[in-house]
């Protein structure tokens, strides 16, 4: 059996500091105009909570719920749209919260539904960029992080459902058994 082990990549403070510059960004691009943010569920429900409290400008908030890894480490690459966006998106700037791109297959094809739904303006902010894994092309204009290419665990991302309460991000080892 294989037995994972935690090593940390962001501490509390550090994920705070960089949420902060991000959500002053976004304040100032988007001065004046109001924005609709769509978290990604449910990897991003912490990260959009820490952020939007941090925002100064007047937004609305709405979920989408998208499955592609399962129980694996890796994307299926076979993306589903698990709870569709509640409000009407149609003529609105929308700013999708993301945990984590990694191959960039989901925010492809979240950027595409949220087109056809007819916003007038789709754009990216996610905590963490792991840039070196993408398969297809999409800009990360606001993202926090550039992350490893690793596993990552806590601050809302999880392994099989797991470690997703844990306040820093993690990498996650797997380590043979009996391995110190
Ligand atoms: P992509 O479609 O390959 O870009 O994957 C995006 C989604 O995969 C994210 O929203 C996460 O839910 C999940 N994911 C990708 N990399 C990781 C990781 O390192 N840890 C946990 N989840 C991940």
């Amino acid at each position: 059996m294989r037995m994972p082990e935690l090593l940390p990549v962001l501490d509390q403070k550090t994920i705070e500091k960089l949420i902060d510059e991000t959500a002053k960004r976004i304040s100032t691009d988007y001065a004046g105009r109001p924005l609709v943010l769509i978290g990604v569920l449910k990897g991003a429900f912490i990260f959009m909570a820490d952020l939007v409290r941090r925002l100064t400008i007047p937004v609305t908030i709405d979920f989408v719920g998208i499955s592609s890894y399962g129980d694996q480490t890796v994307s299926s690459g076979c993306i589903r749209l698990t709870r569709d966006i509640g409000m009407d998106v149609c003529g609105r700037d929308v700013l999708i919260v993301e945990d984590i791109v990694d191959t960039g297959l989901t925010l492809a094809f979240l950027i595409a539904h949220i087109r056809s739904l007819g916003a007038s303006s789709v754009n990216v902010c996610a905590l963490l960029d792991k840039r070196a894994r993408r398969r297809v092309e999409v800009a990360v204009p606001y993202c926090c992080y550039e992350a490893p290419d690793e596993f990552l665990v806590g601050y809302g991302l999880d392994f099989d459902e797991r470690y997703r309460q844990l306040p820093g991000v993690y990498r996650l080892q797997f380590n043979p058994e009996g391995a110190s």
